[in-house]
C-alpha cells in the first residue's frame, strides 16, 4: 500500500516508519522537524532497505500538503504529526488547535483531492479523563480535562464525520496509553525537547546522569503504594497495532476505535525500581507536590484491539526499561551531537 507517515521523524512514527518497510509498503514521510531530528530518518534508512521518500512539510500548509498527495497519490494516511505536552497546551491553546486540529482538517483535504479514502489516526487515553470506572475500554465517556486531550478528541470527531460522508472511507482512532521504550537496536528512541514532561525519558536523564533526582508528582494517590498508576507499553508493540490497523482498514469500512495498550498498570516507583534493575544504575528521587491534572490510575481495556487487530502487546516493562538505557547509553543526548 502507498502510504503517507506524517511526524514519520518522531518517536512514535519513526518506529512505524521501519514496520511498514519492513511490510513491503511505500512509504512518504511528511514531516516539518519542529519537534522531531532528521537524524531519526539516518537511522531508519541504515535499519531498513532505505526504500521511503521525505518530504519536509507542514500539516498546516493546505496547499503543500495538497500538492504533495496529489504527486504521491496515497492509499492511506498514518496521521502520527502533533503538539503533545499536556502542560503546554494549557499554555499555548490556540497553537495546539492549529498545530492539531487544523492540521488533520488539512490533511482529510488533502486526501479528498488525491482521493484517498483510509485514515489512522494517533489518538490518546487522555480523551478519556477521569476514570468512571477501570481499565478503560473504547466506550468510555470521552471527556478530556485538558487542550491535548481536545485537540484529540475533536479531530476523533472531525475524522468520525468525514467518513459519515462516503461509505467507503474507513479510519482507525487509535487511543495510545503511554508508549515507552526504544528500537531494540539502540539506534532509534524518544528524544524530547527540554526537560522531559514524561516519568521514562525523566528516569532516563537521571540514570545516565543528566539530571540529579526525579521528582515524584505525589505519593497520596489511591493506589497501591501512592504513585501514580498508568498503562505503560513498548514502542514497538504500539508500532505494530498500526500495521494490524492498516491490515484492517483494508477490508472494513467506518471508523473504528481502539485503545492500544497492555491491560495492566504499573506505579511510578515501580517503574523506577525496574529502571534501576535494568540499568543497575539508581535513580535517586524525591516525593513532590501532585502535578496538575494528573490522574490515580489510568489502564487500558485492550480487548477490542486484541479481538479485531488480531494484536496484543507482548513486551515487559523490563524490555521497555532494558530499551531504553540501551538507546539512552548508545545516545546519551538523544539525537542531538
Ligand atoms: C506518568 C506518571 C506522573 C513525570 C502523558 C500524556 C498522554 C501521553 C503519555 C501522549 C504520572 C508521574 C511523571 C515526572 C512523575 N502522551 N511522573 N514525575 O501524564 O500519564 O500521560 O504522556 O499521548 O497523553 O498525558 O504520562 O509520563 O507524564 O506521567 O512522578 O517527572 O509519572 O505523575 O503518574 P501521563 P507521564
Amino acid at each position: 500500500m502507498r502510504v503517507c507517515l506524517t511526524g514519520g521523524a518522531g518517536f512514535v512514527g519513526s518506529h512505524v516508519l521501519l514496520d511498514l518497510i519492513a511490510q513491503q509498503h511505500d512509504v512518504l514521510v511528511l514531516d516539518n522537524f519542529s519537534t522531531t531530528s532528521p537524524t531519526s530518518l539516518v537511522r531508519a534508512r541504515s535499519l531498513s532497505n532505505g526504500n521511503f521518500e521525505i518530504a519536509t512539510e507542514d500539516v498546516c500548509n493546505l496547499a503543500g500538503v495538497t500538492s504533495l498527495f496529489q504527486e504521491f497519490r496515497p492509499d492511506c494516511v498514518i496521521h502520527c504529526a502533533g503538539l503533545k505536552a499536556v502542560g503546554e497546551s494549557q499554555d499555548q491553546p490556540l497553537r495546539y488547535y492549529g498545530e492539531n486540529v487544523s492540521g488533520a482538517i488539512n490533511l482529510l483535504k488533502a486526501m479528498d483531492v488525491s482521493g484517498c479514502k483510509m485514515i489512522i489516526f494517533s489518538s490518546s487515553a487522555t480523551v478519556y479523563g477521569e476514570p468512571h470506572y477501570l481499565p478503560y475500554d473504547e466506550a468510555h465517556p470521552v471527556e478530556p480535562t485538558n487542550v491535548y486531550g481536545r485537540t484529540k478528541a475533536f479531530v476523533e470527531n472531525i475524522i468520525e464525520d468525514w467518513v459519515a460522508v462516503e461509505p467507503s472511507r474507513s479510519a482507525a482512532l487509535l487511543r495510545y496509553f503511554n508508549p515507552v521504550g526504544a528500537h531494540s537496536s539502540g539506534e532509534i528512541g524518544e528524544d524530547p525537547l527540554g526537560i522531559p514532561n514524561n516519568l521514562m525519558p525523566y528516569i532516563a536523564d537521571v540514570a545516565v546522569g543528566n539530571r540529579d533526582k526525579l521528582a515524584i508528582f505525589g505519593d497520596d494517590y489511591a493506589t497501591p503504594d501512592g504513585t501514580g498508576v498508568r498503562d505503560y507499553i513498548h514502542i514497538s508493540d504500539l508500532s505494530l497495532g498500526h500495521l494490524a490497523a492498516v491490515d484492517f482498514l483494508d477490508s472494513n469500512h467506518g471508523v473504528h476505535i481502539f485503545n492500544l495498550g497492555s491491560g495492566k498498570g504499573y506505579s511510578v516507583l515501580e517503574v523506577v525500581q525496574a529502571f534501576e534493575t535494568a540499568s543497575g544504575k539508581p535513580v535517586p528521587y524525591e516525593i513532590a507536590p501532585r502535578r496538575s491534572g494528573d490522574i490515580a490510575m489510568s489502564y487500558a481495556d485492550p480487548g477490542k484491539a486484541n479481538k479485531s487487530l488480531g494484536w496484543e502487546t507482548k513486551l515487559s516493562l523490563d524490555d521497555m526499561c532494558a530499551d531504553v538505557w540501551r538507546w539512552r547509553t548508545k545516545n546519551p543526548t538523544g539525537y542531538r551531537s
